[in-house]
């Protein structure tokens, strides 16, 4: 763990009692954010993004829900551990969320400068006059024109983008240090998304705070994000920093979610899709959750759920062949690869037992 480290999830298990059985939602989900880092958390529908995020803030719905393990340490205290009181007092003033429908989000009935101005009233004790007056100052801040004359007017009077800008003020309004933005800019038009993820990349430097960025498309993570965690069926599969994971992906399901982005230098080609759906929760496949799935799959994916494994630069790229290291990094014996096995957070890392071939052909292509 390192001194800046904001938040580790560790090993997180959660399942959802339905009428048709439990939904296993999460199996052992482990990711770390340090301060100022912005952490893209990518995967498809239902592999788990949201509710981990909704875990980490305290507002999973329990029941249907249920944390059956693992640990949230947030600033050195395990989150599961306090009382429903104590996480309150964490909401706003040291963890916020953004969500992706503001207008759901905001009470129709009361003034966008009301919303904002509560904040400072109910944590900071600050006056009816006081709150104003911050407000106008965070609505300026997240760049709302005219905030001064827009201060009194209804969430439905703004357009969706700023909307979202005011849903992003909500959630600075007392500098948290850890904000979690769940698809952001997903209901927005294009010109708009990329404005508004403009300004959440500016606040995240300025105000140095650690941004889980929960989104669907790499194409907007490429600038904005230091790390990028894929999620598959309730897993993280890869963990990586962003320039690595795009220079030559160690997972195949990351690799097929790169391969899916249309680029602007590819014109007319045919866009890759990944074959075949996301696994039913109720029944996630033996073995690696993705061999259904999986354009590399062998025997040995159908019954050896994957951990997650270190993925080291010199045994990927033979960099250390003088060395010896590569020998036993790249040897043939599965048994070798559990001598890898990650134990930080932070190092890359991918949950595929043939990382090392997903890597060399990546760089090889
Ligand atoms: N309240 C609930 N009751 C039952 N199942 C739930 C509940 N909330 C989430 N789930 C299940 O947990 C799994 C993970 O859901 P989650 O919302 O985290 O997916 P996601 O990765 O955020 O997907 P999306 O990209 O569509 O937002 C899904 O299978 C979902 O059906
Ligand atoms: S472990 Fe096997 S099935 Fe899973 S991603 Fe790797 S190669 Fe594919
Ligand atoms: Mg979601």
């Amino acid at each position: 763990m390192t001194d800046d480290r904001l938040l580790e999830v560790r090993d997180l298990e959660v399942e959802f009692t339905t009428r048709d059985g439990v939904v296993r939602a999460l199996n052992g989900v482990s990711y770390g954010v340090d301060a100022g880092e912005t952490l893209a958390v990518l995967g498809e529908s239902g592999s788990g993004k949201s509710v981990t995020a909704q875990a980490i803030m305290g507002i999973l719905d329990m029941p249907p829900g249920r944390i059956t393990g693992g640990e949230i340490i947030f600033q050195g205290r395990d989150l599961l551990r306090l009382s429903g009181e104590e996480r309150r007092r964490i909401r706003g003033p040291k963890m916020a969320m953004i969500f992706q429908d503001a207008l759901s989000s905001l009470n129709p009935v009361l003034s966008v400068g009301y919303q904002l101005g509560e904040m400072f009233r109910v944590h900071r004790g600050a006056s009816r006059k006081e709150a104003t007056a911050r407000a106008v100052e965070l609505m300026e801040r997240v760049r709302i024109p005219a905030a001064k004359d827009r201060v009194n007017d209804y969430p439905h009077e703004f357009s969706g983008g700023m909307r979202q800008r005011i849903m992003i003020a909500m959630a600075l309004a007392l500098e948290p240090d850890l904000i979690i933005a769940d698809e952001p800019t997903t209901a927005l038009d294009v010109t708009v998304q990329a404005q508004v993820m403009d300004l959440l990349a500016d606040l995240q430097r300025e105000y140095r705070m650690g941004l889980i960025l929960i989104t669907h498309d790499l194409g907007v993570v490429a600038d904005t994000a230091d790390r990028i965690a894929v999620m598959y069926a309730g897993r993280i599969v890869e963990n990586a920093p962003v320039k690595e994971l795009y220079a030559a992906p160690a997972h195949p399901y990351t690799k097929g979610l790169l391969d899916s982005i249309p680029r602007l230098d590819q014109k007319g080609g045919q866009l890759y899709a990944i074959r075949g759906l996301p696994p039913n929760l109720l029944h996630v496949p033996g073995g690696c959750p993705f061999h259904p799935r999986c354009p590399r799959v062998r025997d040995r994916c159908r019954t050896d759920l994957p951990p997650l494994y270190a993925v080291s630069e010199q045994a990927a790229d033979g960099a250390a062949d003088a060395t010896g290291e590569r020998a036993e990094a790249v040897s043939a014996d599965p048994a070798q690869d559990e001598i890898a096995r990650v134990p930080e957070l932070g190092a890359r890392s991918s949950a595929c037992h043939y990382w090392k071939e997903t890597v060399d052909d990546a760089r090889r292509t």
